[in-house]
């Protein structure tokens, strides 16, 4: 058999230990599949001492991932340090400035600098392999990237952060709120001690940049995303959204205009019937459309160990065999800056919850100002407090009252000026909750 492919694994955390455990499992099978072995040669990680579930005994400790890069005995670098700074960042230039390919799980790596390694990956002529960075387990890099290489995008939308769509769920299914819910995923795991970057939607950003980027072949910018999280998400917007027909997810989209790429991250209403909205608790969802060809949604684990690994695996045979594409499926010096089209000009259907003050004129005051702006309203519904008994309460006069509004499709800045002048006229209390409506 041909001599095997000897491995650098930078980092033996959740992934590094799955790798380990799934190279060592698998051996026979990608040696058989690859036409080569596939061996760990050396590990690093920071503290040599920790207890690991896993047998390093026979494999070389190079205490400095960068050193491990350079050094002379390995073939390719497996980074799963995570983080877009050093040391992630040095060892993987350093491995491919040496002309080593690399492995890659590191989505905020990627965002920052990934336009950049994949020059200097293509300049060495080595691969730069990155399935793990987005949604696990799903191969949704591949599927991009070479899966369907003959098709133009015209827009990627998915579920790419489990932490939010466990407690998205869990609000929707065991009527919890969002506190709670976040609370239960910090407990069981799936949310970090500080949650803001997984529910103030920025993991998903860091990912649906990395999705644009191989889907319309522009340079990876996180900074050209609209960021919205799931915070304010209440009860009531889950329950308005199932009577609708919707259910609220929160989704990375990028989308093809007229005006540029527009990408963009924030709770979303999904019709209820539709594949992503079938998704639920940690797992995650791409749906792709492409012209010519019907949309595809794959769903599937997107984080832990084995799931992740498996992607970091299958990136490592690739590499075996010889494969290697442009790591964005077009050479990198091609790919151009991002058009962004400004979120003001985002066209679609909006959800609205005002609380309305229950005095003469409230509803007419509204009505006035979203039609100043064009829009035209699918339907409103008024919601009444219901007391002992099942009787309707009517508000006190000066009391709020729940007011649900769906628009047809409006665009982003009709509906800010709008609700900016319902605001003005103190005809409601409170902001106003406003989740956009995906077409799907
Ligand atoms: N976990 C997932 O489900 C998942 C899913 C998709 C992608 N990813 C990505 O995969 C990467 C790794 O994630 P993870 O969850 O495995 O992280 P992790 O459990 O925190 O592991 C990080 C590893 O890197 C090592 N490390 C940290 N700083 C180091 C340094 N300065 N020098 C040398 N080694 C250092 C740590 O060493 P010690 O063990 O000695 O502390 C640890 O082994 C990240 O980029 C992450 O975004 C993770």
């Amino acid at each position: 058999m041909a001599k095997p492919l000897k491995v650098g694994l930078a980092g033996l955390g959740t992934v590094g230990t799955a790798v380990v455990q799934l190279l060592q499992h698998g051996r026979d099978k990608l040696a058989m599949r690859c036409g080569r072995p596939i061996e760990i040669a050396a590990v690093s990680a920071r503290s040599r001492g920790k207890k690991r579930d896993i047998d390093l005994k026979a494999i070389r400790w190079i205490a400095d991932p960068v050193a491990l890069a350079a050094d002379p005995a390995i073939d390719v670098l497996v980074e799963v340090i995570g983080g877009a700074g050093d040391p992630a960042r040095r060892a993987v230039e350093t491995a491919l400035a040496a002309g080593k390919p690399v492995v890659t799980a590191n989505k905020a790596l990627l965002a920052s600098h990934g336009h950049k390694l994949a020059l200097l990956a293509e300049r060495r002529g080595v691969a730069l392999n990155f399935e793990a960075s987005v949604a696990g387990g799903i191969p949704i890099v591949k599927t991009l990237r070479e899966g369907l290489n003959g098709n133009t995008f015209t827009r990627i939308y998915g579920i790419l952060n489990g932490t939010c769509n466990y407690i998205l769920s869990r609000m929707e299914e065991d009527r919890l709120a969002f506190g709670d819910c976040l609370r239960e995923a910090q407990r069981l795991g799936y949310a970090e001690a500080d949650p803001s970057f997984d529910v103030e939607g920025h993991d998903t950003a860091q990912k649906l940049s990395i999705l644009a980027s191989l889907a319309f072949g522009t340079r990876v910018d996180p900074g050209a995303i609209y960021v919205e999280g799931i915070s304010s998400i209440t009860l009531a917007d889950l329950d308005a959204a199932a009577e609708l027909g919707y259910r609220v997810k929160l989704l990375g989209v990028a989308v093809r205009t007229e005006a540029g790429i527009e990408q963009r991250v924030h709770p979303t209403m999904v019709r209820r019937g539709s594949a992503i909205a079938q998704v639920m608790g940690v797992t995650n969802a791409v749906t792709i459309d492409a012209e010519r060809l019907s949309p595809i949604t794959l769903v599937g684990p997107g984080a832990g160990g084995m799931a992740t690994a498996s992607a970091v695996v299958s990136d490592l045979a690739d590499i075996a065999r010889g494969v290697r594409t442009a790591p964005f499926g077009r050479p990198a010096a091609r790919m151009a800056a991002v058009r962004k089209a400004p979120m003001q000009h985002h066209e679609g259907g909006y959800y609205i919850r005002l609380l309305a003050r229950d005095r003469p004129g409230s509803a007419a005051t509204i009505a006035r100002r979203l039609a100043q702006q064009q829009i035209s309203l699918e339907s409103i519904v008024q919601r009444h407090e219901i007391g002992a008994g099942g009787a309707v309460q009517h508000g006190r006069s000066g009391e709020a009252v729940p007011v649900i509004l769906i628009t047809y499709a409006t665009s982003e800045d009709a509906v800010r000026k709008a609700l900016a002048a319902v605001r003005r006229d103190r005809v409601i209390s409170g902001r106003p909750q406003v989740i956009r409506i995906e077409k799907n």
